[in-house]
C-alpha cells in the first residue's frame, strides 16, 4: 500500500490500538436537519476531543467546522436522494476528488446498496471512487446501507461487506448482527459499525463492546452519541470501550458516575 494511503489510514485507525472511534454526523445528506444536528457545528465542537475521525458532508464541514480542527475528516461523497423518496439507493458521486483533496479529506465515504434497485450503480460508483482514491492515496470507506426490504443479518451484511472490500474499499461500515464475527472474518479490510437508531445509553455501550469483541476495529457512531442527553460523557464512554479495552459494564459505571 502506498505511503500516503497508509498514513491517512493511520490517522483514522490508531496504529497503537488498531481501533477507531469515528463520529458520524453526515445524516443530513438525505434526512435534512436530523434531531441533534440542527446546528452541527455546535453539536460537534465539544465531542471533537474524543473523536479519532469525523464523518460528514462538505457543506457541513465548510460552513460549521473550525478550519483549525485537528480531527481527520471522513468525507461523505455519495448522495443525491432524500427521505421523501421510497428508494434511497439511487446515489451518485457528489464530490470531485479535487474538492476532497482541497478539504484535506483523510478518507472518502460512499454508500453501497447491495440487493437494491440501484445495486449495480452504487457498486460501480464504489469502484470508480476507489480508482480515484488509489490515484491520490486516499482510502475509501464503504457504507453498507440497508434498504427497507433487506434483513440486517449475517448473510446479507457478510455479502455486502465482502463485495465492498473486493471492489477496493479500505474500510467497511456495517451494522452489528448475530454472527457478526463471521461478517468480520469474511471481510479482508477493517470493519466499523454504525450505531443505528437511538437506544438507551446502556444498550449502545453493549453494542460497541460486542462489536469490538467480535472483531470490529471500532465504531462510526452518530445518533447514540449526539442524541444522548449526555453526548460528551457518552462519547467518552464509547472511547473507553473501543480505545481503552474496558467492558461495557465498566464504561457504563463510569458514565453513571459522571452524570450523577
Ligand atoms: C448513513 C450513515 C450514517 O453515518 C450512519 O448510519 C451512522 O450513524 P448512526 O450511528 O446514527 O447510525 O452512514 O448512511
Amino acid at each position: 500500500m502506498d505511503w500516503g494511503m497508509r498514513n491517512r489510514l493511520a490517522r483514522i485507525i490508531s496504529p497503537k490500538t488498531n481501533r477507531c472511534v469515528m463520529l458520524a454526523v453526515d445524516h443530513g445528506y438525505f434526512q435534512g436537519p436530523t434531531t441533534g444536528l440542527e446546528h452541527p457545528g455546535e453539536t460537534v465542537a465539544p465531542l471533537l476531543p474524543y473523536a479519532d475521525a469525523l464523518m460528514l458532508t462538505r457543506g457541513v464541514l465548510r460552513n460549521t467546522i473550525d478550519g483549525g480542527a485537528q480531527v481527520p475528516i471522513v468525507l461523505r461523497v455519495s448522495g443525491g436522494t432524500s427521505v421523501l423518496k421510497d428508494d434511497l439507493s439511487d446515489e451518485d458521486l457528489t464530490v470531485s476528488i479535487e474538492d476532497a483533496i482541497r478539504l484535506n479529506a483523510s478518507c472518502l465515504a460512499l454508500s453501497i446498496f447491495v440487493g437494491s434497485p440501484h445495486e449495480k450503480k452504487s457498486l460501480t460508483n464504489l469502484s470508480k471512487l476507489c480508482d480515484k482514491g488509489q490515484k491520490y492515496g486516499i482510502p475509501v470507506l464503504a457504507v453498507t446501507a440497508v434498504g427497507r426490504d433487506m434483513v440486517r443479518d449475517e448473510r446479507y451484511l457478510g455479502l455486502a461487506c465482502r463485495i465492498a472490500a473486493e471492489l477496493g474499499a479500505q474500510i467497511v461500515k456495517t451494522y452489528y448482527c448475530d454472527g457478526f464475527e463471521k461478517v468480520v472474518d469474511g471481510c479482508p479490510v477493517p470493519v466499523v459499525i454504525a450505531g443505528g437508531k437511538k437506544v438507551e445509553e446502556r444498550e449502545a455501550l453493549r453494542l460497541a463492546y460486542s462489536a469490538v469483541s467480535d472483531g470490529a476495529v471500532g465504531v462510526d457512531m452518530g445518533r447514540n452519541i449526539f442524541q444522548s442527553r449526555w453526548p460528551v460523557q457518552m462519547i467518552q464512554a464509547v472511547r473507553r470501550i473501543v480505545q481503552e479495552g474496558k467492558s461495557d459494564q465498566q464504561a457504563w459505571e463510569e458514565l453513571e458516575g459522571m452524570i450523577g
